[in-house]
This record gives structure tokens, C-alpha cells and sequence, in this order.
């Protein structure tokens, strides 16, 4: 097991590139993109969640803990943002600092949520938006009824992950919306899960031959380095609300030594094999 202290981590470099700095972390995962099994573009596995006790228990939520807006540039307080939602993980010392519930939902210095891998020496990126593994604090409505009662299916760390609701009735959320990236799947491995929904709004993966409608009952995954948004096709006035799960899929969080360490996994199975084997979370079956 390799263990890397949170207190070494220098502030010009994100906990990632700290980890792979001070690992063999790229070997790893090159070894295992090699031997990968289950080829697809989008990975789709069918649940027996309740999701309409999810659906109440995130109102709830939402009226407990707010439904917080994305923040950017433009938009500091994320207030008029269609782009909604609420952290289910934050990070305390998030630079500049943003609320428990909204800390993982942008960010108000920068104008896009394009996920950046280079960092200079000058730079501050510790604990910045871009620093995915620092938000690994649960948040309060992470632990509500049965949003936490889905949560205990998940068996590795989770980092930046939320509850996100579209509200498809304005223009920016439409066709003109450009395409973003995240962080790859060894960072970051995401379940995302459909709670409610409508015909117009589709899941649109640059490399997908067109884009796809995400259904109830259903939840997905996918290399969320490639380029993809979710618009909707056309003004739609019924608000669209998914949970990220995203988690650390090598790496674990120990809190009380406050180091990553690797876990049995690492270097063993692909982040998208972990998944089909329910070793991300229980509960799938792969389609
Ligand atoms: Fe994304």
C-alpha cells in the first residue's frame, strides 16, 4: 500500500498530479487499459433505486441545505444560473471558499468548468475548483433519508459529487451550450443516476453517433474526459435532476491519518471494470 500525506501535498499542484508525481500511478493504469474487457462509449446498467423517494427526499434536501446555482465568472453567486443543484461532498478549504453545499458547483473566479490538467509553478491549485480529490468532505444532505440510504451503496471515497438539476425552460441550456470536459476516469469514476427527467433533454458525448435521452431506471457511466454536455432540445418548462456520483476509484481517503492510500484495486482493475463488478457500487446490472 502506498500512502501519501496531505500535509506534504505542495500548493502548485493538485492532489492528482501530486499522487501520480509520487506513484506509480501511470504505469498502473496504462497496465490496465491494455487488458480492458468491456469496450463501450457510454456504459448503461439498469437499478432498483426508489426514485421517488429520492425525488422527495432531494426537494427536501433542497429545502433544508438550498438549491445553490453554478458559479463562474459570470455568474458569482451562481444565483441566476439554470445550472443547479447541491454538493453531496465539499472541501473546507476550497480557495476562494464556498459553502457546504455549494463548494463543488463552480466556481466564482473562473468563467468555464472545463477541467484544466496544466499547472504551473506560480499557480495556486491546491484546494482550487480544478483540484477534484480535494472535495472528499460529506456534506449534510448527502446524509438525508434515502440520498444517504443510496450512498451506503458506494464502496470507494467519493469526491465531487452532487445532486444536479437543469431547468430546461431558458435559452442557455438549449442547443447553443458548449461542450465541456472532466477529469478521467482514474480521478474521478462517475455513476450518474437519472431521478426525474423529460423527452427534450439528452446527454450529448462528442463521440456518441447522436445524442442520447437518459432514462429512468437506468444509470450511466463514461469517460468523462471526452467532450459532452446535456442540453435540451428544446425549451422544456419540467426541471431535469440527476445524482453524480463520482469516487476515487484507486485511491482512498483515511481520514484519521489524513493520507491517500491505494486500495486493492490499484493497478488490478480498470475504474469502468470496477463498475460492471459492483465494486464502485452495488446495485447495477449492466445492460
Ligand atoms: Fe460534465
Amino acid at each position: 500500500m502506498i500512502k501519501l500525506y496531505k500535509k506534504d501535498q505542495p500548493d502548485h499542484l493538485t492532489t492528482w498530479r501530486w499522487i501520480v508525481q509520487n506513484s506509480d500511478q501511470e504505469e498502473q493504469q496504462q497496465k490496465v487499459s491494455e487488458n480492458i474487457k468491456h469496450h463501450k462509449i457510454i456504459y448503461d446498467f439498469t437499478h432498483n433505486f426508489d426514485l421517488d423517494q429520492l425525488g422527495n427526499d432531494i426537494e427536501e434536501a433542497k429545502a433544508l441545505y438550498g438549491e445553490h446555482g453554478w458559479s463562474s465568472n459570470n455568474s458569482k453567486d451562481g444565483k441566476g444560473s439554470p445550472y443547479r443543484g447541491f454538493g453531496l461532498t465539499w472541501n473546507p478549504n476550497k480557495k476562494p471558499f464556498a459553502n457546504e453545499h455549494q463548494s463543488v458547483l463552480g466556481s466564482n473566479d473562473r468563467s468555464t468548468f472545463t477541467y484544466e490538467a496544466s499547472e504551473n509553478l506560480n499557480e495556486r491549485v491546491k484546494d482550487e475548483h480544478r483540484d477534484t480529490l480535494g472535495f472528499s468532505v460529506r456534506t449534510k444532505a448527502s446524509n438525508h433519508k434515502s440520498i444517504g440510504t443510496l450512498l451506503d451503496n458506494v464502496n470507494c471515497t467519493l469526491v465531487k459529487s452532487r445532486i444536479s438539476t437543469i431547468y430546461g425552460n431558458t435559452p442557455v441550456m438549449c442547443t447553443s451550450r458548449p461542450f465541456h470536459r472532466d477529469a478521467n476516469v482514474f480521478i474521478g469514476t462517475r455513476v450518474n443516476i437519472p431521478i426525474t427527467t423529460d423527452k427534450p433533454y439528452v446527454f450529448d458525448l462528442k463521440t456518441l453517433p447522436e445524442p442520447l435521452h437518459l432514462k429512468l431506471g437506468h444509470a450511466y457511466s463514461w469517460d468523462t474526459s471526452t467532450l459532452h454536455r446535456v442540453i435540451s432540445m428544446r425549451p422544456c418548462n419540467n426541471p431535469r435532476t440527476h445524482i453524480v456520483i463520482n469516487v476515487s476509484p484507486w485511491w482512498d481517503w483515511n481520514v484519521q491519518e489524513e493520507c491517500w492510500q491505494t486500495n486493492e484495486f490499484y493497478g488490478q482493475i480498470h475504474p469502468i471494470e470496477m463498475v460492471y463488478e459492483g465494486h464502485i457500487m452495488k446495485g447495477l446490472t449492466a445492460v
